[in-house]
């Protein structure tokens, strides 16, 4: 007997307020046309008042839980990537934990930046597997408007707050397509952690810090990383990109979904692209995106879904499921 990680259901959630380009050229030397143009981004959320990684993280497992059809009392671990937690300690999880009332189980967080809720993704699917817990609650959240410098152009117009979850469950699969998490790839390379970082934490500054990023070079990384790992994971499955029904990535830049996907010879038409509504949400875009597709309804069951992610670190990775 096998067992898979069966996807059961998607959420999100994003803050109330709406930040169109018109907003940020009012901020700093930047234009409606630049960002366009250079990133696809058209607006972004920005959470206001009372809105925190925890309060987006557990709307979207509250929407995540109704959409599967499980109590969250039956929730037996809770993951949350995040690389802005509401406190250093304890780990945003535990308060997603005692919000939804399903104490008791494992909650912690994961720290992988944008590739954030992959690599959730794969430690969750590990656990169900090895028999550590049954029913999963997977979050990518983050409030990456407190770590940016609002004074720098080159960052500040690209980031967006949000939150998605997904509720995963462990089952029997001894049928070929059966659903479920069928290949997990993750990677780092910890050479490149001055491309992209925060300029600060508990224990150099005592301060947040704010993100700092070399644009040009973590492109050019991030495309041939994540060309690499897709195949990586198409190799492990014995599956090619024709058979890949929606290809879900990390919504960092319009220009980077374009030429990740040319180089693996997929057509635009089965990339799932929210960048231009809401900016890199960093550890919080893939889930969004995907509960996005799945409650438009272009991703349905028994379809093969591919999930890709690229960030600071440089950490990266991919995961192939069968909805
Ligand atoms: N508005 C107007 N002009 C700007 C802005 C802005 N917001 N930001 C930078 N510029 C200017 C620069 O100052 C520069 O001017 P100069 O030529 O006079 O010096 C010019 O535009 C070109 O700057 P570049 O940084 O070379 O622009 P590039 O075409 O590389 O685009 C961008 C920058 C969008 C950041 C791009 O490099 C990129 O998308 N990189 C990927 C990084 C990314 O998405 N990171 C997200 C996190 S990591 C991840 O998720 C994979």
């Amino acid at each position: 007997m096998s067992l898979r990680s069966v996807l059961m259901g998607t959420g999100s959630a994003l803050p109330r307020r709406a930040v169109p380009n018109s907003e940020m050229a009012q901020l700093v030397d930047t234009s409606d046309e630049w960002i366009v143009e250079r990133t696809g981004i058209r607006n972004r959320y920005i959470a206001g008042e009372g809105e925190t990684t925890s309060t987006l993280a557990t709307e979207a497992a509250r929407k995540a839980l109704e959409a599967a059809g499980i109590d969250a009392a039956d929730i037996d671990l809770i993951i949350l990537a995040t690389a802005t937690p509401d406190q250093t300690f304890p780990a945003t999880a535990t308060l997603v934990q005692a919000a939804l009332g399903c104490n008791g189980g494992i909650a912690f967080d994961v720290s992988a930046v944008c590739s954030g809720f992959l690599y959730a993704l794969g430690v969750a699917d590990s656990m169900l597997r090895t028999g550590m817990a049954k029913r999963a609650l997977v979050i990518g959240a983050e409030t990456f408007s407190r770590i940016l410098d609002w004074d720098d152009r080159t960052t500040c117009v690209l980031f967006g707050d949000g939150a998605g979850a997904v509720v995963l469950e462990v089952q029997d699969s001894d049928a070929p397509d059966a659903p479920g998490i069928l290949a997990t790839r993750l990677h780092a390379d910890g050479a490149h952690n001055c491309l992209l970082y925060v300029d600060g934490g508990p224990s150099t500054t005592g301060t947040v810090g704010k993100v700092r990023m070399k644009g040009r070079e973590v492109f050019r990384h991030a495309v041939t990383n994540l060309a690499d790992v897709l195949r990586e994971v198409l190799d492990d499955t014995g599956l090619t990109a024709a058979q890949i029904d929606w290809v879900v990535p990390h919504q960092a830049n319009a220009r980077i979904l374009d030429a990740t996907a040319r180089k693996l010879g997929l057509p635009p038409e089965k990339v799932v692209v929210t960048v231009d509504q809401h900016a890199n949400t960093s550890a919080a875009s893939v889930p969004l995106a995907l509960d996005t597709a799945v409650r438009d309804g272009r991703i349905r069951k028994g379809q093969l879904v591919m999930l890709e992610a690229m960030g600071g670190g440089f950490t990266w990775g991919a995961s192939l499921i069968r909805i």
